[in-house]
């Protein structure tokens, strides 16, 4: 079993950590910030994912937390990094969090494998050998080990991955980390840095591809009179083409896609290449958030002095990211338009994210008086939800299904005007 230093408490550094811990190995995970080591050393876990918590605790022998760099690396075999790479005003990553780490493993005594979890600009890779070597720390190995999971269910896509991706210079580095997951079924794809450090932003683009894909698919039904939940159907069976990611809504959030695809764009950018089908996938997720505006103006003409009920703030169920979540650009435009905004979400800190809304805890409370909401996140309480006293608790009962999650009809039937996104046939 071998020691593995985790640089970055977050959503990224402790599902590994914990997940190699449950592996069996000796974890310890080091972050910056007082009081989430404080917090993860008392057994509280600072984020919300599934069934992290449980895991923390079940490994807690083989897991430690500390601010302090020489004790994460005092006999570390492995120093894995899971540092935020945000994107910068220009739209590159920022990899001053990397640069810090990096700079800071002077205090390594003995040899070990750098491993890079951050998702960063192809040719990270290769400046951080340069780095490493600069520091005199050649015998410091680097190897990209890209990570796949999504939030909601990264522990499963952890011990369960399509794919894992070891991209190293040396061979003898790759075999290591490649030793490091022992115990997880997977395929193992092995390659150079560069082509690893792809592998992540292309995975990420075609996703998104596929999402502004079948949203300008909806804008087109919309248009026509189709149906794009059957549409999606129908064309997801076919075995080349494949059904995942392939739900129409409000466009993806989140703190992965919105700033991965950025960062490859720029990257293209930067090298002199005008990546054109990415630039058209932003756009159409950016103008796919502000489509719902104009549902709601054709339903209710002007939105000044209306009252709008944000149903779901987080970028997606089982998570209390709020991260480039289309609710932010929505609450922003309703609030523009002159609209007042009420909302709920089951978890994310709706106060800190929209205070200029009001935040119910309830679901029907937030629609107390409304007139009109907005369904953004499919939550599944609120497949749940009583719609007839929803719709009789609004000044109108006018439902935009952000995300196609309830059924027309019934919504119908509980009094609902009801538009979902790409279901002209269906209204
Ligand atoms: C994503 C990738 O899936 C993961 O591999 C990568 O490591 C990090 O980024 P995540 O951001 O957690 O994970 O969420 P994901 O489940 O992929 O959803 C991203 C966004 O796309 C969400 O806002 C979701 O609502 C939206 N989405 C997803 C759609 O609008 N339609 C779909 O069909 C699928």
């Amino acid at each position: 079993m071998s020691r593995i230093a985790v640089f970055g408490a977050g959503y990224v550094g402790l599902v590994t950590g914990a997940c190699f811990a449950e592996l069996g190995h000796e974890v310890v995970v080091r972050d910056v910030i007082p009081e989430r080591i404080d917090q993860l050393r008392a057994g509280d876990v600072p984020i919300y994912e599934p069934g992290l918590d449980e895991l923390l605790r079940r490994n807690a022998e083989r897991l430690t937390y500390t601010l302090d760099v020489a004790e994460a690396v005092a006999g570390a075999e492995f120093l894995y990094v899971a540092v935020g790479t945000p994107p910068t005003y220009s739209g590159d990553a920022d990899l001053s969090a990397v640069w810090t780490v990096v700079d800071e493993l002077a205090a390594l005594e003995g040899p070990a494998v750098l491993v890079m979890k951050s998702t960063v600009p192809v040719g990270t890779g290769a400046r951080v050998r340069h780095r490493l070597d600069e520091h005199g720390l050649e015998r410091v190995g680097y190897a990209s080990n890209p990570e796949f999971t999504a939030e909601g269910t990264a522990i499963r896509d952890f011990q369960h991955p399509d794919r894992i991706v070891i991209g190293s210079f040396e061979a003898a580095d790759g075999d290591a980390v490649e030793e490091l997951h022992r115990g997880i079924e997977a395929p193992i794809v092995r390659s150079d840095v560069a082509s690893a450090e792809m592998i992540k932003l292309a995975a990420n683009a075609a996703l998104m591809t596929r999402i502004s894909f079948i949203n300008e698919i909806a804008n087109v039904c919309e248009a026509t009179g189709a149906d794009v939940v059957r549409v999606a159907e129908g064309v997801g069976l076919d075995r080349r083409i494949g059904s995942s990611f392939l739900r129409a809504g409000i466009g993806y959030g989140g703190s992965c896609f919105p700033k991965d695809s950025l960062a490859l764009k720029q990257l293209a950018a930067n090298s002199g290449y005008h990546f054109q089908l990415l630039n058209a996938v932003i756009e159409v997720n950016e103008l796919q958030k502000r489509r719902v505006i104009g549902k709601l103006q054709q339903r209710l003409g002007s939105l000044r002095g209306k009252t709008v009920t944000l149903l779901g703030l987080a970028f997606k169920p089982n998570t209390d990211d709020v991260r480039e979540a289309p609710s932010l650009v929505l609450a922003g435009r309703l609030v523009a338009e002159g609209a007042t905004v009420r909302a709920w979400d089951p978890v994310a800190d709706g106060a800190a994210a929209l205070p200029r809304a009001t935040i119910c805890a309830d679901p029907l409370e937030a629609l107390d008086g409304a007139d009109a909401a907005v369904l953004v996140t499919e939550w599944p309480q609120l497949a749940q939800l009583d719609w007839r006293e929803a719709a009789g608790r609004m000044r109108t009962a006018v439902l935009i299904d952000g995300r196609n999650m309830l059924d027309p009809a019934e919504l119908r039937a509980a009094g609902f005007t009801y538009d979902g996104i790409g279901r002209a046939a269906a209204t």
